[in-house]
């Protein structure tokens, strides 16, 4: 079950059986895990349709893997420690039995909701251990999660309970963050005017509100797990049964579900997760993404547990009670291995040193950074103050889509480049293309960054739309997954990912659609349209920034401004609030009316100079008076 690399040289041994040998190389890392029937081939693919099968005909369930097969030698270990927001409030620590018979539990509570194999169900969930054991639960009976990070709006979760055609929904009455409080089952109720397909909503009590309860539809956790049997046959999945949908924006105007299945999925996850990190079975590992975010599914859930480690989970925000959160957490539960997100990291950076200094993070032995380019002054930071100048720093480039992490350094292994991901994982075979589609072979060089072999846990299809899934990822060039991402390959093969090449916006990490925000404050009853686009940001990485036209210009642009800021909030949530609303007469647009985002985006970006020909312009004098008015 250890799947470590544990040189370099052994790293460079691997990555070339990988390339040469696929099947060989996956073939005998999956044959470590518990399979109750053989697969028959490792690797069917084929990127046109797209039609990619990893394992095919295997059976397994990926909770047997994650927990049943542990409890022998592990079952006294922990599986998961939960620090809770309040700092006066207990934490929790399960071990692997305890955690084994809370999702046994669960799992006989959802079959006895009705809820079957095959079925979807939304989790909209605080970051309790519940929800890990929501998530697990269905995968126990084959039920296909799909979780809704609890930050989105109602309009949001409607959405996706209505795409997926979910079942069940499994919330809180509510959750704690920081100093605040919000309402998740009032959310729920409100997202559930717009449903009908969903039977059963599951409640834990988390905040002791008392929420309006449906009868017949709404069922409190603890009542639902009254006399449930700690011990649940697994449900035998294929290799490529659906295991979960996540929802994640791309560069139309919705969301699209993202599919995992389960047999790749857990191979890659257990593989990416003990070599990137390199782990070791005494550390106490720590993520600090929300189970919302694919992330939370590889990194806190799933690559974790199927690796027998100790994973924890933190309910609160690194700013509450004050910025030394992260480190005095650390310190407390003896910290090894510490994921997070740039974004984290210069927020708190923007607090002072003193915050960090503090506490002694002696335990820490790996660092490691996730969702947006890591800027080199955060990095150093994150080096000297947090790992104290002797922790390497794993910088992982990964995707919704690609379920695992693609390009990172080895823990302490590979060489370290600030603001470089560094080198692909064996089995990762990553390409730079050019404009025409071309690969680009030398190194010192920038292009598309695409993969040219499927990896284990590679997306097989976008829920409901498959030929959204092709036209989005495999069309744009042949043969090709392509990421959306720009890149440079330096001198000595080390990727650095330079950003997105579509129209998705990443703000503190999270993915939006410019199209998406666009809708959202269209839906504005004073505005005729709008055009977003990113701009750098200090801390979030990116920022949103929205130009709208509205049928007159407002008198009071304060009070428009936070007209328009509350519709975003209720169409998608609060982390996609623009930063900065500009309103225009109008928008700068090509003879054929498309709007030219590259003029809107130097204007945001303060490099109004550049704007280059604006000649071909239907009406050049909106750029004057867009120019003039930017902020
Ligand atoms: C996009 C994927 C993967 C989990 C978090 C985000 C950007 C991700 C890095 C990195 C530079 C990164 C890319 C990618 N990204 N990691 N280490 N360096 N950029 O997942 O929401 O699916 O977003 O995040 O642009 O395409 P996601």
């Amino acid at each position: 079950m250890d799947l470590r690399i544990k040189t370099f040289e052994e790293y460079k041994e691997k990555y070339a059986l990988s390339v040469a040998q696929p099947e060989q190389f996956w073939g005998e890392i999956a044959d470590t895990f518990q399979w109750n029937k053989p697969y028959d081939k490792v690797c069917e693919w084929e990127f046109d349709s797209p039609d990619i099968k990893w394992f095919a005909n295997g059976k397994l369930n990926i909770t047997e893997n994650c927990l049943d097969r542990h409890l022998e030698r592990r079952g006294n270990k922990l599986a998961l420690i939960w620090e809770p927001n309040d700092t006066k409030e207990r934490f929790v620590r399960w071990t692997y039995k305890e955690l084994y018979e809370r999702v046994c539990e669960f799992a006989n509570a959802l079959k006895a909701q009705g809820i079957a194999k095959g079925d979807r169900v939304i989790i909209y969930m605080p970051m309790i251990p519940e929800a890990t054991v929501a998530m697990l639960a269905c995968a126990r009976i084959g039920a296909i999660h799909s979780v809704v990070f609890a930050g989105f709006s109602a309009t949001a979760i409607a959405d996706r309970i209505n795409d997926a055609q979910a079942k069940a929904v499994i919330t809180a009455d509510g959750l704690n963050r920081g100093a605040k409080q919000v309402p998740l089952k009032r959310v729920v109720d409100e997202a559930l005017q717009h449903c009908t397909s969903i039977e059963t909503v599951i409640v834990f009590n988390c905040v002791d509100w008392s929420p309006n309860m449906v009868d017949g539809r709404d069922i409190w956790w603890h009542d639902a797990v009254k006399g449930m049997d700690k011990h649940c046959p697994a449900e035998q999945m294929d290799s490529e049964d659906m295991l979960f949908i996540l929802y994640t924006s791309g560069s139309t105007g919705k969301p699209k579900g993202v599919v995992h299945t389960c047999g790749g999925y857990m191979v890659y996850a257990a593989y990416s997760f003990q070599n990137v990190f390199q782990y070791q079975e005494s550390d106490i590992y720590w993520c600090t993404a929300d189970v919302g975010w694919i992330t939370g599914h590889t990194y806190i859930v799933y690559g974790p547990l199927l690796s027998g480690a100790t994973t924890m989970m933190f309910e609160g925000v690194p700013t509450y009670p004050d910025a030394g959160r992260f480190w005095q957490v650390c310190d407390k539960h003896g910290v090894n291995i510490f994921y997070t997100a740039p974004t984290a990291i210069r927020a708190l950076m923007a607090y002072g040193d003193d915050h960090v200094l503090s506490y002694s993070l002696d335990s820490l032995r790996v660092l490691g950074t996730v969702g947006e380019p890591i800027n080199e002054e955060a990095w150093r930071w994150y080096h000297l103050h947090v790992g104290k100048g002797k922790c390497p720093i794993v910088d992982t480039w990964w995707q919704t889509e690609t379920g695992g992490i693609m390009i990172s350094g080895l823990g302490d292994l590979s060489p370290q480049r600030p603001a470089h991901a560094g080198y692909p994982l064996p089995g990762v075979q990553p390409v730079l293309l050019d404009q025409e589609g071309k690969e680009i072979l030398e190194n010192g060089v920038e292009g598309y960054l695409c993969i040219k072999h499927p990896w284990p846990s590679i997306l097989r299809t976008t829920y409901g739309d498959h030929e959204r899934c092709k036209i989005t990822y495999f069309s744009h060039y042949k043969n090709h997954y392509f990421t959306g991402d720009g890149a440079k390959r330096d001198e000595n093969g080390m990727y650095r990912i330079i950003g997105r090449v579509d129209d998705v916006i990443n703000v503190s990490g999270h993915r939006f659609g410019t199209a998406e925000i666009e809708n959202a404050i269209n839906e504005n009853k004073h505005v005729i349209e709008s055009a977003v686009v990113g701009y750098p940001h200090d801390i979030k990485g990116q920022g949103i920034y929205a130009y709208v036209v509205c049928e007159t210009m407002p008198e009071d642009q304060n009070e428009a401004r936070a007209e328009i800021i509350e519709t975003v909030v209720e169409q998608i949530g609060k982390i996609a609030k623009p930063e900065k609303i500009q309103f225009v007469s109008g928008l700068p647009k090509t003879r054929s009316g498309k709007i030219m985002r590259r003029i809107l985006r130097k204007v945001a970006e303060g490099e109004a100079d550049k704007l280059g020909d604006v000649s071909t312009l239907l009406d050049p004098d909106v750029v004057d008076e867009i120019v003039k008015g930017a902020l």
